[in-house]
């Protein structure tokens, strides 16, 4: 059901400041559910205040947990008492990042039956690589009636070889093998920044994972994993967000709280734009007076251009001097935001999984709808360079990863707001 919400941007002011960037969603995603994995308390520190999280929390407690959680300070899970293998169908649909119950729960307990994951429609996102993983472990997998049953009578250590790389069945297959008998080995793997800091979840708890952030990551499974106090990294994509927004609005702003060797390949493109970028430890810089020249992008997995920025960038390069040409390889429907931002002015054509761009000297506020969380941040950018007012509808999708956004882009001068309609 569409929600009564709007978000109300009036464009045009530069962004300046300084600003705090929160921890990192696809991190706390994966860190939560593995907490599952312990035989006792684990605290997690750093955990955005957003949507996805909230569902987890309900998740954990819906198959028994204890958790205690106090926003932007910390989760504190005792999953001691769990003895639920089932995870319910409203809660599975709240987000993608559902599906590591398969994994958390099959390493904990031999089996689990979740249903297939909610989250942002930007393309088919099957999980027959997960369940491939699954089965290399020992692990019979069944799909019925939009259900899926992992179990194990006894879940063993096996050499897991990815079709492609994806992101998801790695975090998952680390989670199960975690807990299996012997040594798995992923080929293939996922070299994200959220693989590493997962990883370095789960050794903190006594777990032998290594090679994450390498194409090959061995696992020494654990009988039994302690507790831990663990803080998760900062996110990659809400720096990145800002980093364009600050672009987009020939604004001076300075991100602090990121790790700045995450953002190789954005700032290699905004460089190329004529954006200044610098960085320091654990602080980005980005200034711009304008004059932005087109690039052209193509999505790759990490450290390559994340398909999670494509979106925002892709709205900084409809004002961009000259035609940009951005290509989508990770996702088949990544460029909805386009169809919107075209309201406002864009001269944008989409052929398949390509987007080329004309850029143009101005776009113009109108009311646009987002239809995924990345689609959301594509829509802010745009509304934040536009003349006018913009309503961006469906803000629901950006909660669910970004943490108090109006909030960090009012205090560097936008001006934003949300309100419900009558
Ligand atoms: C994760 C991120 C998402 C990011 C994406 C790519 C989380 C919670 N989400 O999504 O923000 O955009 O990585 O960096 O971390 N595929 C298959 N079969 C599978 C699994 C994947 O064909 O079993 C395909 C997908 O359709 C896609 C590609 O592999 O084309 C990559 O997907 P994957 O890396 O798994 O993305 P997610 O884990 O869903």
């Amino acid at each position: 059901m569409p929600s009564k919400e709007r978000m109300l941007i009036t464009g045009g002011n530069a962004l300046e400041g300084e600003v705090r960037v929160s921890g990192g969603k696809n991190t706390a995603v994966a860190v939560i559910p593995a907490t599952l994995l312990s035989d006792e308390p684990c605290t997690i520190e750093n955990l955005p205040d957003i949507e996805d999280v909230r569902a987890l929390v309900d998740i954990l407690r819906s198959l028994g947990a204890k958790v205690t959680y106090v926003p932007g300070e910390f989760m504190t899970v005792d999953p001691r008492p769990v003895e639920m293998q089932e995870v319910g169908y409203r809660l599975c649909q709240r987000l993608r990042a559902s599906y590591y119950l398969l994994g958390a729960l099959l390493g904990r307990s031999g089996r689990a039956e979740v249903y297939y994951p909610g989250g942002c429609e930007i393309g088919s996102r099957p999980v027959d690589q997960h369940l491939k993983g699954f089965r290399a472990l020992g692990a019979q997998t069944e799909e019925v009636g939009g259900r899926i049953t992992v179990e194990a009578k006894e879940l063993k250590g096996g050499d897991v070889f990815f079709d492609m790389v994806t992101v998801g069945a790695t975090i998952n297959v680390m989670l199960a093998a975690a807990k299996a008998q012997g040594t798995t080995i992923i080929y293939n793997a996922a070299k994200e920044p959220h693989i590493v800091d997962l990883a370095n979840f789960l050794n903190s708890m006594g777990a032998k994972v290594k090679g994450a952030g390498t194409d090959v990551i061995r696992i020494r499974g654990q009988q039994y994993l302690h507790g831990a106090n663990y803080a998760v990294i900062p996110d990659q994509i809400e720096t990145g967000t800002l980093m364009i927004a600050a672009a987009a609005t020939h604004g001076d702003v300075v991100i602090h709280g990121c790790i700045p060797t995450h953002m190789e390949a954005l700032t290699a493109k905004l460089l190329e734009m004529g954006v200044r970028v610098s960085d320091s430890d654990d602080a980005i810089r980005v200034r711009s007076m304008g004059g932005h020249r087109a690039v052209n992008i193509k999505t790759q997995v990490y450290p390559g251009f994340p398909t999670d920025l494509q979106q925002p960038m892709s709205a900084l390069l409809t004002t961009a001097r000259g035609t940009s040409i951005v290509q989508e390889t990770i996702f088949e429907q990544r460029f909805k935001h386009l169809d919107e931002i075209r309201r406002m002015g864009a001269r944008v054509r989409v052929a398949d999984r390509m987007a080329i761009i004309e850029g143009v000297p101005q776009l113009y506020g109108a009311p646009v709808t987002a239809t995924d969380l990345r689609a959301g941040a594509a829509l802010i950018v745009a509304g934040l360079m536009a003349k006018g007012v913009t309503e961006i509808y469906e803000p629901k999708y950006i909660d669910r990863g970004y943490d108090h956004i109006e909030e960090k882009l009012r205090s560097l001068g936008a001006t934003i707001s949300r309100e419900r309609e009558e």
